[in-house]
């Protein structure tokens, strides 16, 4: 935790007055506003370039806060609260009255999560109310993972950068709609599956595209400037390579499998063998070959089981729908 007890306050403060706050968290970094404030609601649509249909999750400083901005908590959700929170995990509830119908993009249900970083928990508890944030990013691109993202990619438009350093989880929250009987998974994410099963004590559904409210409208998500494409692992060093002499300014995540080979490329990361490690640094490896001017990176997909599944999820989505879906 590197903010300072005054800037806690300082972003607290913001927040009050219908500011905007980009703050730290586990999984990446939210611009947060007062969830509970329209006008701020709206400008954070506004500052992201995101669609006002498309839903912010509300984070609370504590699952004991949960009934306070939902109608209903089913006993699986409570299970679920109480087992994951702190944590990357977000539940999809019925709205509770307070929340604002600008944060829930119209529906009648909420995300909600408590997230695991002590400067979000120390910024929740000063602010003692829920603040309403999607990944600190313009919408459709790569969120960040530090303060310096969120600088480079908004600037000016937001009222207080908390610095908390690097996430430590590195891809965004599971969502998990916990308004039925038995729960779904929205979005793959920080708390992998096997765990929430584990958990529940039963097998989980999975519609990891299930939360885009408008398929095929928005071609890709978690999308780099470059174009990504996706080929099995033995393929990669190939395709980068034909790429790179038909011209392309190739930028290569190279499977752990692969890691010694020689790639005629114009960039190339070795992608960590450890699942762990590479949702930590897959979206600034993403930034850095657009920084160092690739025009197309080639990847593949890691085997989707624990968090390689939201790997997994990330890059098909970043490669948009033609290649992937
Ligand atoms: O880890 C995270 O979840 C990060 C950090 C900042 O907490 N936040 C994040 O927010 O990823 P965002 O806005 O980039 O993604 C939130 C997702 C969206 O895909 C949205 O469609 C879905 O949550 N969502 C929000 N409310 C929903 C609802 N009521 N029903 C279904 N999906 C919902
Ligand atoms: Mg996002």
């Amino acid at each position: 935790m590197t903010a300072r007890t005054g800037d806690i306050e300082k972003a607290a403060e913001a927040l009050r007055a219908g500011g905007l706050v980009a703050f730290p968290t586990e999984t990446v970094y939210g611009l947060g506003a007062n969830a509970e404030d329209p006008a701020a609601v709206a400008r954070v649509f506004q500052v992201k370039g995101r669609p006002p249909s498309h839903p912010l999750i509300v984070h609370i400083g504590g699952a004991e806060h949960l009934g306070d901005w939902v109608e209903d908590v089913p006993p699986m959700a409570r299970l679920l609260a109480e087992h994951f929170w702190p944590g990357p995990l977000t539940l999809v509830l019925r709205r509770g009255r307070r929340v604002p119908f600008e944060a829930t993009g119209g529906l009648e249900t909420v995300a909600v999560r408590v997230p695991g970083h002590p400067v979000a928990l120390a910024l929740l508890s000063a602010f003692s109310g829920g603040v309403a944030a999607p990944s600190a990013n313009r919408f459709g691109s790569v969120s960040p993972t530090t303060a310096n993202h969120v600088r480079a990619e908004l600037g000016d438009a937001v009222d207080f950068v908390l610095d908390g350093g690097p996430c430590e989880v590195g891809v965004e929250s599971t969502i998990v709609d916990a308004t039925g009987e038995i729960p779904s998974v929205l979005r793959p994410g920080g708390v992998t599956r096997e765990d929430l099963e584990a958990v529940l004590g039963c097998p989980l559904a999975v519609h990891s595209t299930s939360h885009v409210r408008v398929p095929g409208q928005h071609p890709s998500h978690y999308a780099p400037r470059a174009r990504v494409i996706l080929v099995e692992p033995e393929k990669v060093v190939a395709e980068a390579e034909l790429a790179q002499e038909l011209g392309r300014q190739v930028g290569v995540l190279l499977p752990p499998s692969y890691a010694d080979a020689p790639v005629q490329a114009h960039a190339v990361v070795a992608v960590p063998g450890s699942m762990v490690a590479y949702a930590r640094g897959l979206y600034a490896f993403l930034r850095e070959l657009d920084q160092r001017g690739c025009d197309l990176i080639v990847a593949s997909l890691p085997v989707e089981e624990g968090l390689g599944l939201a790997i997994a999820n990330r890059l098909r989505r970043a490669a948009g729908p033609r290649l992937s879906e």
